[in-house]
């Protein structure tokens, strides 16, 4: 299903979040298929017919499936330029996070960020998920900057899991711990280094994000 209505601001940028509508799907399927940008995601380049015919239908599985949530983000002035997603939803437990942006004049510019703290302050205050957790293929240097950001830490990898321009390349697996359910989930356990980090940077970042956004 998707999100509700999201206003953001971070660093002079403005974008709403929000459901997409059905007209808006061919540009959203097109710009899914910008292969420059999108080389690291499976969503990958695909041929114009079966694009929109594979895009309407995954937007109807999103709309029918109540452990997805799915924003698109448009810039103020822009076009909507990404697409932000929970899958996997687990309630009140887990959920993978995505972001995909398509638009490549948004890139480097703090929408990936933005688009994080959203999913941080929605799963960890609204769906009250323990973690939140997702993969970046190895190689993909801002997913991986722009996720540690936030507080994300690497657990683990999958050995030659992706196929990129000739190469198989590993899939680094990364998660983020609720900080109000930390002690729980360690089950009183000393928590790692990296996990207490990760915590501390999630807390200021959901102090972040309450600043940035506004729920409509
Ligand atoms: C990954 C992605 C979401 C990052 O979003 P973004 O808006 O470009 O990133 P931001 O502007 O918020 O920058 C976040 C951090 O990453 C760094 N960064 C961004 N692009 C970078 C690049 N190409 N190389 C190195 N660092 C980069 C920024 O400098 C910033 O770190 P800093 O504050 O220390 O300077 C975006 O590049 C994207 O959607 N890429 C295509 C799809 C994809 O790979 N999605 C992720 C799949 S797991």
């Amino acid at each position: 299903m998707f999100g509700p209505v999201i206003n953001a601001k971070y660093k002079g940028l403005e974008v709403v979040f929000r459901p997409p509508r059905r007209d808006e799907l061919v540009h959203i399927g097109k710009g899914m298929s910008n292969f420059s940008t999108l080389k690291y995601i499976s969503i990958g380049a695909r041929p114009e017919e079966d694009r929109i015919k594979w895009y309407e239908a995954h937007i109807d599985r999103f709309s029918g499936l109540k452990n997805d949530l799915v924003w698109v983000a448009q810039p103020k002035g822009k076009d909507i330029s990404a697409v932000i997603s929970f899958f996997d939803i687990k309630e009140w437990k887990s959920a993978h996070s995505g972001i995909t942006i398509f638009n490549n004049d948004m890139l480097g510019k703090g929408l990936g960020t933005l688009s994080h703290l959203l999913l941080i302050h929605f799963g960890f205050k609204q769906l009250n998920l323990s973690y939140i957790y997702g993969d970046i293929v190895d190689g993909n240097v801002a997913s991986v900057r722009a996720a540690e950001k936030v507080g994300y830490f690497k657990t683990g990898y999958t050995f030659k899991q992706f196929y990129v321009d000739g190469n198989y390349l590993d899939l680094l697996h990364f998660i983020m711990i609720n900080p109000n359910k930390a002690v729980d989930l360690s089950n009183n356990a000393p928590i790692s280094i990296e996990m207490r980090a990760s915590i501390e940077i999630v807390e200021e970042k959901l102090k972040l994000a309450q600043k940035c956004l506004t729920y409509l």
